[in-house]
Protein backbone atom coordinates (compact mmCIF):
# COMPACT_ATOMS: atom_id res chain seq x y z
CA UNK A 1 0.00 0.00 0.00
CA UNK A 2 1.29 3.49 -0.92
CA UNK A 3 -0.61 5.67 1.34
CA UNK A 4 0.49 3.83 4.54
CA UNK A 5 0.92 6.68 7.31
CA UNK A 6 -1.26 8.54 8.81
CA UNK A 7 -0.30 12.56 9.18
CA UNK A 8 -1.63 14.35 12.04
CA UNK A 9 -1.82 18.01 11.32
CA UNK A 10 -3.42 21.45 12.55
CA UNK A 11 -2.83 24.24 15.08
CA UNK A 12 -0.55 24.59 17.95
CA UNK A 13 -2.55 22.95 21.04
CA UNK A 14 -5.08 20.68 18.90
CA UNK A 15 -3.52 17.86 20.81
CA UNK A 16 -1.75 16.12 17.70
CA UNK A 17 1.01 14.94 19.92
CA UNK A 18 -1.35 13.50 23.10
CA UNK A 19 -3.83 11.72 19.73
CA UNK A 20 -0.78 10.38 18.00
CA UNK A 21 0.84 8.33 20.96
CA UNK A 22 -3.24 7.27 21.66
CA UNK A 23 -3.44 6.14 18.33
CA UNK A 24 -0.23 4.43 17.82
CA UNK A 25 -1.14 2.59 20.59
CA UNK A 26 -4.48 1.75 19.70
CA UNK A 27 -3.41 0.98 15.84
CA UNK A 28 -0.33 -0.77 16.79
CA UNK A 29 1.40 2.15 15.10
CA UNK A 30 5.01 3.38 15.60
CA UNK A 31 4.74 7.08 16.14
CA UNK A 32 6.90 9.73 14.89
CA UNK A 33 6.63 13.15 16.20
CA UNK A 34 8.35 15.61 13.24
CA UNK A 35 9.54 18.14 15.90
CA UNK A 36 11.36 15.59 17.99
CA UNK A 37 13.18 15.00 14.52
CA UNK A 38 13.78 17.90 14.17
CA UNK A 39 15.10 18.62 17.94
CA UNK A 40 17.55 15.34 17.63
CA UNK A 41 18.87 16.22 14.53
CA UNK A 42 20.26 19.29 15.37
CA UNK A 43 20.54 18.79 18.82
CA UNK A 44 18.93 21.89 20.00
CA UNK A 45 15.28 22.56 21.24
CA UNK A 46 12.92 24.13 18.45
CA UNK A 47 12.85 27.56 20.97
CA UNK A 48 16.16 28.04 20.72
CA UNK A 49 16.72 26.73 16.36
CA UNK A 50 14.38 29.82 15.82
CA UNK A 51 16.31 32.01 18.29
CA UNK A 52 19.44 31.64 16.96
CA UNK A 53 18.55 31.02 13.39
CA UNK A 54 14.97 32.01 12.85
CA UNK A 55 12.13 30.49 11.73
CA UNK A 56 13.17 29.74 7.58
CA UNK A 57 15.85 27.69 9.48
CA UNK A 58 13.47 25.82 10.82
CA UNK A 59 11.56 25.24 8.25
CA UNK A 60 14.36 23.97 6.19
CA UNK A 61 15.05 21.56 8.95
CA UNK A 62 11.20 20.60 9.45
CA UNK A 63 12.04 19.48 5.50
CA UNK A 64 14.49 17.43 6.06
CA UNK A 65 12.99 15.72 9.06
CA UNK A 66 9.65 14.88 7.25
CA UNK A 67 11.17 13.84 3.95
CA UNK A 68 13.76 11.71 6.02
CA UNK A 69 10.76 9.41 7.06
CA UNK A 70 9.08 8.67 3.12
CA UNK A 71 10.80 5.03 4.17
CA UNK A 72 8.92 4.06 7.19
CA UNK A 73 5.52 2.66 6.66
CA UNK A 74 1.98 2.25 8.53
CA UNK A 75 3.26 5.15 11.03
CA UNK A 76 1.52 7.56 12.96
CA UNK A 77 3.29 11.09 12.17
CA UNK A 78 2.67 14.35 14.12
CA UNK A 79 3.32 17.14 12.63
CA UNK A 80 4.16 20.99 14.08
CA UNK A 81 1.50 23.31 13.39
CA UNK A 82 3.07 24.97 10.44
CA UNK A 83 4.14 22.51 8.58
CA UNK A 84 1.59 23.07 5.74
CA UNK A 85 3.28 26.18 5.10
CA UNK A 86 5.74 24.85 2.51
CA UNK A 87 4.05 23.21 -0.44
CA UNK A 88 6.86 21.00 -0.76
CA UNK A 89 5.85 19.08 2.48
CA UNK A 90 2.07 19.19 1.60
CA UNK A 91 3.47 17.00 -1.84
CA UNK A 92 4.93 14.80 0.37
CA UNK A 93 1.95 14.25 2.93
CA UNK A 94 -0.59 13.88 -0.06
CA UNK A 95 1.89 11.24 -1.67
CA UNK A 96 2.57 9.35 1.19
CA UNK A 97 -0.22 9.30 3.57
CA UNK A 98 -4.13 10.10 4.98
CA UNK A 99 -3.67 13.69 6.33
CA UNK A 100 -6.06 13.81 9.04
CA UNK A 101 -6.53 17.70 10.53
CA UNK A 102 -7.16 18.44 14.11
CA UNK A 103 -8.95 21.76 15.10
CA UNK A 104 -10.10 23.29 18.04
CA UNK A 105 -11.46 26.82 18.89
CA UNK A 106 -9.07 29.44 19.48
CA UNK A 107 -10.30 30.00 23.01
CA UNK A 108 -9.63 26.25 23.58
CA UNK A 109 -6.02 26.27 21.85
CA UNK A 110 -5.24 29.30 24.42
CA UNK A 111 -6.63 27.83 27.63
CA UNK A 112 -4.32 24.29 26.87
CA UNK A 113 -1.03 26.31 26.05
CA UNK A 114 -1.41 29.63 28.10
CA UNK A 115 0.86 28.67 30.85
CA UNK A 116 3.51 27.00 28.15
CA UNK A 117 6.56 28.63 26.76
CA UNK A 118 7.39 26.52 24.12
CA UNK A 119 5.93 27.26 21.34
CA UNK A 120 8.42 30.65 20.04
CA UNK A 121 5.58 32.34 17.41
CA UNK A 122 3.10 31.98 20.55
CA UNK A 123 5.69 33.65 23.12
CA UNK A 124 5.00 37.23 23.30
CA UNK A 125 1.52 36.94 20.80
CA UNK A 126 0.01 34.69 24.12
CA UNK A 127 -4.12 35.86 23.10
CA UNK A 128 -6.92 34.68 21.65
CA UNK A 129 -7.01 37.32 18.81
CA UNK A 130 -3.49 36.65 17.85
CA UNK A 131 -4.28 32.74 17.56
CA UNK A 132 -7.14 33.21 16.39
CA UNK A 133 -5.90 35.59 12.96
CA UNK A 134 -2.54 32.76 12.87
CA UNK A 135 -5.88 30.37 12.70
CA UNK A 136 -7.54 32.21 10.01
CA UNK A 137 -4.32 32.46 7.61
CA UNK A 138 -3.73 28.98 8.02
CA UNK A 139 -6.85 27.88 7.64
CA UNK A 140 -7.10 27.27 3.40
CA UNK A 141 -3.80 25.57 4.11
CA UNK A 142 -4.71 23.01 6.47
CA UNK A 143 -8.24 22.72 4.45
CA UNK A 144 -5.89 22.15 1.13
CA UNK A 145 -4.28 18.75 2.49
CA UNK A 146 -6.60 17.19 4.86
CA UNK A 147 -8.58 13.94 3.76
CA UNK A 148 -10.62 14.15 7.30
CA UNK A 149 -11.40 16.85 9.68
CA UNK A 150 -11.86 16.11 13.34
CA UNK A 151 -13.08 18.56 15.79
CA UNK A 152 -10.90 18.58 19.28
CA UNK A 153 -13.37 20.68 21.33
CA UNK A 154 -14.72 19.02 24.84
CA UNK A 155 -13.41 15.09 23.50
CA UNK A 156 -11.34 13.26 25.23
CA UNK A 157 -8.10 11.85 23.42
CA UNK A 158 -9.41 8.38 23.01
CA UNK A 159 -12.37 9.92 22.07
CA UNK A 160 -11.03 11.74 18.75
CA UNK A 161 -8.74 8.45 18.25
CA UNK A 162 -11.73 6.30 17.74
CA UNK A 163 -13.56 9.28 15.46
CA UNK A 164 -10.82 9.21 13.44
CA UNK A 165 -10.86 5.28 12.85
CA UNK A 166 -14.45 5.28 12.39
CA UNK A 167 -13.66 7.68 9.34
CA UNK A 168 -10.26 5.94 8.41
CA UNK A 169 -12.68 2.96 7.98
CA UNK A 170 -14.50 4.69 5.53
CA UNK A 171 -12.08 5.83 2.91
CA UNK A 172 -8.82 3.39 2.92
C1 LIG B 1 4.80 25.64 15.03
C2 LIG B 1 4.26 24.61 15.77
C3 LIG B 1 5.05 23.82 16.71
C4 LIG B 1 6.53 23.77 16.29
C5 LIG B 1 7.05 25.16 16.08
C6 LIG B 1 6.26 25.95 15.03
C7 LIG B 1 3.91 26.44 14.14
O1 LIG B 1 4.55 22.48 16.81
O2 LIG B 1 6.68 23.03 15.12
O3 LIG B 1 7.01 25.83 17.31
O4 LIG B 1 4.43 27.19 13.29
O5 LIG B 1 2.67 26.32 14.26
P1 LIG B 1 3.17 22.09 17.55
O6 LIG B 1 2.05 22.32 16.57
O7 LIG B 1 3.33 20.64 17.87
O8 LIG B 1 3.05 22.94 18.76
Amino acid sequence: MKKNKIYLIGFMGVGKTSVSKELGKILNRLVIEIDEIVEMNSNMSISNIFSEFGEDYFRNLETEALSSIQGDTNVVVSTGGGIVTREVNVDIMKKEGIVVLLNAKPETVYNRLKDTNTRPILNNNMNIEFISDLMGKREDLYNRVKDIEIETDNKTIREVCFEIIDRLELII
